[in-house]
């Protein structure tokens, strides 16, 4: 349920440090996404080696590497969660505070995301009257603890202050994500533009991007589908997905009508050439036999196919238009759709490339729903509690 989320572990200085290893190991398996970041103290007890090793990103430790300017500003945004484990006391006190003078707290200030917190100390400490008022700041601050627990200590001793096993906390996260909304669902998605040769080096083209078909794919895997991506373009590093690379629009009907009766929701995202040159030239054309006659033929239509499927998918079409969603309610009710998204892929902040999309759904019965100018991945994340919503209320 954790597939494809992104995690920044933060590791401070205890002996505990060597369970968040174990953490960041079930977390990447789970198929999320782990950046660690660890305290100048947690570099005593946990080499960088080993978190590189597991997460595939060497840790992050302070404000002045290389890579970026504002690391507390680019991690606290990245992340779809912030777990703290262990926590020391020292580090619950800072965040307690406010304080963000080295990078975990920083990020911890500077992040939206839930944090979850695992305090890990000797039962002194944890009782200490300081650390339970810091407790209850955190709590207050909507902070999630987890743990800790009763049980043996680092140097022999036996009592609460011992760091919630990595399974617990790793469940915590999942809880904390909410993860798993679209558990045991099969999604196919399909993105990018089709290239339609014209000889061996030319193609047709178009300009999509496939930004938002994999949005939509990052997404649902995020939130526990089994997803199949089919995409014309290159595809984004998602764990946990099922990648298919295609190129014309012939590769792409196949491969999503090969599948599609297996899914229970298909989200047709791509740009697919409505035409193709009938026939491709074996050989580069040369400019000095002069401009060719390029015979065009339609391509198979990708979304009729499916909707014409006997065991069809709940089927979500994508439509690009060059004006007001109102043209595509005529295309909703032709193609057979559950649900249509169109863009005007003319309009400022929308469209093939951008960051951004600014959409209209078109439902079955013809009710136009405008959505204001979103990033993508907020226009995924609405879209697939939109789809939520209607298979809950329909037979798909
Ligand atoms: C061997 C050893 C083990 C420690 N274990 C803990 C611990 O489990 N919990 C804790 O709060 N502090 C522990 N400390 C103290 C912290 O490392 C110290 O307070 C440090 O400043 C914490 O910094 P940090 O929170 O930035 O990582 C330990 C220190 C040593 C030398």
């Amino acid at each position: 349920m954790l597939a494809g989320r992104r995690i920044v572990l933060g590791i401070t200085g205890g002996v505990a440090a060597y369970k968040s290893a174990h953490l960041a190991r079930l977390l990447v398996q789970a198929g999320a996404a782990v950046r660690t970041v660890l305290t100048d103290s947690a570099h005593h007890f946990l080499g960088p080696a080993t978190l590189a090793g597991i997460t595939g990103t060497a840790p992050e430790r302070d404000f002045w590497g290389e890579a970026s300017p504002a690391p507390h500003l680019d991690l606290a945004r990245w992340a779809d969660a912030v777990c703290i484990a262990p926590a020391t006391a020292a580090t619950m006190s800072r965040l307690a505070q406010g304080l963000s003078e080295d990078l975990l707290s920083a990020v911890v200030l500077a992040t939206r995301a839930p944090v979850l917190v695992a305090p890990a100390m000797h039962s002194e400490m944890w009782s200490h009257p300081a650390t339970q008022r810091n407790l209850a700041a955190l709590l207050a601050d909507g902070v999630i603890i987890v743990g800790p627990a009763s049980g043996p200590l680092a140097g022999g001793d036996v009592g609460p202050g011992r760091m919630a096993e990595p399974e617990e906390v790793f469940a915590a996260l999942e809880q904390a994500l909410g993860g798993g909304a679209l558990a045991g669902w099969r999604v196919l998605v399909t993105a990018g533009g089709t290239r339609e040769p014209v000889d061996p080096v030319r193609y047709l083209g178009n300009r999509s991007s496939g930004k938002m078909g994999h949005a939509v794919a990052e997404e649902a895997a995020a939130r526990g589908a089994a997803v199949t991506l089919i995409t014309a373009a290159e595809p984004p590093e998602i764990p946990g997905l099922e990648v298919v690379r295609v190129e014309t629009a012939e590769e792409m009907a196949r491969a999503v009508w090969g599948r599609a009766e297996a899914c229970d929701v298909a989200v047709l995202a791509a740009a697919v050439a409505d035409f193709r040159p009938a026939r491709p030239a074996a050989t580069k054309l040369r400019r000095a036999d002069g401009p060719p006659a390029l015979a065009l033929e339609p391509t198979p239509d990708i979304l009729a196919g499916v909707a014409a499927l006997a065991h069809r998918p709940f089927l979500v079409g994508f439509a690009a238009e060059t004006g007001p969603a109102e043209g595509a309610v005529a295309k909703a009710a032709s193609k057979g759709v559950d649900l249509l998204v169109a863009n005007d892929v003319t309009a400022a902040g929308s469209g093939f490339g951008t960051e951004t999309n600014q959409v209209a759904l078109i439902l079955p019965d013809g009710t136009v729903e405008a959505w204001e100018c979103l990033p993508k991945r907020r226009v995924a994340a609405r879209l697939w509690e939109r789809i939520a919503e209607l298979r809950s209320r329909g037979t798909r």
